[in-house]
């Protein structure tokens, strides 16, 4: 079975539209819906009563129509009752401001009460619902993330640290506090960063973030490990915020969910969305190591800064369905039904305000037949197989996150997320892979590490191995710079991987808005360029203008059996492109689908292949063998067309399926 469906909120509703709610999920083809997420003051109306009778009817009611749960613990927004009692609970900002209710998500992960209450709401519903039949997952609370600042976070920050580095000496030299008198003597010194009168300290703000993922996920596994307890056949997990926004290090994460959950917002209006949804599927296979969940996005809107945008007829099929090529064992939306009320009223929702008789709707509809039809196809298939990883790092992304850094427009997502732009566009399947954990590079011929900041002395050598052994590494711009807790390698940068790439680069020049240097390719540096030496490697393209003129710009290095790739410059998406295209060439990978028209995508996922077309104008896809259509089990022959805006999931290989339709 697929997962279809998505949040859903009876608490909002009278009783009367839930009978409707469950008739149209059959409709729909409805698979499993999340319950209770923000559910809290319904269930514990006061401290220590809960109300558990309206949640039973509907379980109930959900199971007599054949729709699975993922119930959820509420403990992403504690009721105002939790707050006036506990006020040393609710989050203080840097500034010191001190939050409270009328909002979501007013807690201190590191208070005692808040952790209490939510172990004790948890519990309760672990009691009541860990063998209800309709009980398919435990969701336990809604985007992990919220940050605080007060005394009790500043115990458990330093609580942390002294785990981490043992004794002041050693934090003292980990953190360089010998810049600007910053010397700790007590371990009572130390406060999380808070508002001060100039830059503070980087080592100190990226030791926060990372015990801030870590006293979050202890918080998951407080609740994990009673709900697993009550019955240990239910899987839990938690929905991963996928986006601009990168609370916690969602691969270190993964390793403690039975699933990864992951929720993905594109947010750009034009084929952006559909670039930034292969993103989010591939980066969340990586985490969940081939099969995932989706359990959130938009099924109506694109939600742009500032601007929310209907999709067009066809597109909330190509990204569920992309998802679902990409490794997710479903698609699941935020929401099921549009609310009438409260701070997200106008967010989306597969029964809309205007009802069923609605395009998102009717499409859905569509969308849930499709889904059936291919379920026991996709359950058989493996997830992508990729030749090419690009590598992804949260706590990089925090350090290029501070202050004080060489380029205010260093922005870590658009590198990563450019790399694999490039990489999409040429056709290529693409894995993530994160180098603060144990990494199997041996399926890769290549790797590109956009960015890639804080690199460890293993990491390092993990990549020297894999070009030793006949990869193609490509290394971009700041990256190698630091150890993990922040201090710069030195001798020249990029100081991790000064060998393997056989450069050295003695001088950053950042690029200021949209100045540009020519680089004897004909492509241009955009936003960063570098004075680069050689030692040992070739220059493939050179600066052609401003100082540099001349100077290595790209270059390639042989080492081992395999070629190591440097990128001193900023590249504009069609230079990265042309770049790509070279490596992918000399490492002999070919994209995942041949002889693809303009604006079809392609993705293999074992023997079926998804075909989506973004372009306004039919297209046609040439097939090499036979096959047929995975839907209407229509034998295919020779090509495919994939109407304008439409989807197409084809199975390869001959016509006598072993897939009934279930
Ligand atoms: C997130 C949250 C949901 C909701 C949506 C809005 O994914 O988990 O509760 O706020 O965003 O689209």
């Amino acid at each position: 079975m697929l997962c279809f469906g998505g949040d859903y909120n009876p608490e909002q509703w009278p009783e009367e539209v839930w009978a409707e709610d469950v008739a149209l999920m059959r409709q729909a083809g409805v698979s499993m819906v999340t319950v209770g997420v923000f559910a809290w003051s319904h269930l514990e109306p006061s401290p220590g009563e809960y109300e558990f009778t309206w949640l039973d009817r509907i379980l109930d009611r959900l199971h007599e129509g054949g729709i699975r749960v993922a119930l959820a613990t509420p403990t992403a927004s504690p009721p105002p009752w939790f707050t006036l009692a506990h006020p040393e609970a609710l989050p203080v900002t840097a500034d010191g401001v001190r939050l409270t209710h009328g909002s979501r998500d007013t807690y201190c992960v590191s208070a005692p009460a808040y952790r209490t209450a939510a172990a004790a709401i948890a519990g309760k519903l672990a009691d009541r619902y860990a063998h209800h039949p309709a009980l398919a997952l435990w969701h336990v609370h809604n985007e992990y993330g919220t940050d605080c600042r007060c005394d009790l976070t500043a115990a458990a920050f330093r609580t942390w640290l002294e785990k981490k580095h043992g004794d002041l000496d050693a934090l003292n030299e980990s953190w360089t506090t010998a810049f600007w008198s910053q010397r700790y003597s007590d371990w009572a010194q130390i406060l999380p960063p808070r508002a001060t009168q100039y830059l503070p300290n980087p080592a100190h703000v990226l030791d926060f973030r990372r015990f801030l993922s870590d006293e979050l996920l202890a918080a998951y596994q407080e609740q994990r490990d009673l709900l697993r307890a009550a019955n240990p056949a239910i899987p839990v997990t938690t929905n991963f915020v996928q986006g601009g926004w990168v609370s916690v290090d969602h691969a270190k994460w993964a390793a403690e969910m039975d699933l990864v959950a992951v929720d993905d917002y594109p947010s750009e209006p034009g084929l952006g969305a559909e670039e930034q949804t292969a993103f989010g599927g591939d980066l969340a296979r990586g985490w969940g190591g081939g099969s995932w969940l989706l359990m959130e996005t938009g099924p109506n809107l694109i939600y742009t800064p500032g601007r929310m945008h209907a999709k067009e007829a066809g597109r909330l099929t190509r990204h569920s369905l992309s998802y679902v090529a990409r490794g997710s064992r479903g698609a699941m939306y935020f929401q099921w039904r549009q609310p009438r009320g409260g701070a997200e009223l106008f967010h989306s929702a597969l029964v809309p305000h205007a009802g069923p008789d609605s395009p998102v709707f009717r499409e859905a509809v569509g969308l849930g037949r499709t889904l059936k039809a291919i379920a026991a196809q996709v359950a058989d298939a493996p997830p992508p197989v990729a030749q090419v990883a690009v590598a992804w790092d949260a706590p990089s992304w925090w350090a290029l996150q501070g202050a004080g850094l060489p380029s205010a427009e260093i922005d870590y997502l658009a590198a990563v997320r450019q790399a694999h732009r490039a990489l999409h566009r040429s056709g290529t399947a693409v894995d993530f892979v994160f180098p603060g954990l144990p990494m199997d590079l041996g399926a890769y011929r290549v790797v590109v590490l956009p960015h890639l900041y804080l690199v460890s002395d293993e990491t390092a050598a993990a990549f020297r191995e894999f070009v030793a052994n006949g990869g193609h590494l490509v290394v971009g711009h700041l990256s190698g710079i630091a150890e993990p807790d922040g201090r710069v390698r030195l001798g020249g940068y990029p100081g991790a991987f000064r060998e393997v790439l056989g450069v050295r680069v003695v001088e950053w020049r950042p690029l200021a808005g949209d100045a540009e240097i020519a680089l004897d390719s004909g492509d241009r540096a955009v936003r960063w360029s570098e004075r680069v030496e050689t030692a040992g490697s070739e220059t493939v393209v050179r600066y052609a203008g401003d100082v540099l003129a001349g100077a290595p710009a790209i270059t390639r290095n042989r080492y081992g059996s395999g070629s190591a790739w440097y990128v001193s410059p900023g590249l504009s998406d069609d230079g990265l492109r042309r770049l790509l295209d070279r490596v992918l060439g000399e490492a002999g990978v070919a994209p995942a689908h041949a002889g693809l028209p303009t604006g079809v995508e392609a993705v293999r996922r074992g023997p079926l292949l998804f075909l989506f077309n973004h372009g306004v104008v039919p297209g046609v896809v040439p097939l090499s063998g036979p096959a047929v259509n995975a839907v209407t089990r229509r034998e295919l022959s020779e090509s495919v067309t994939v109407p304008a805006g439409g989807s197409m999931v084809v199975r390869l290989g001959s016509a006598d399926s072993p897939h009934p339709v279930r």
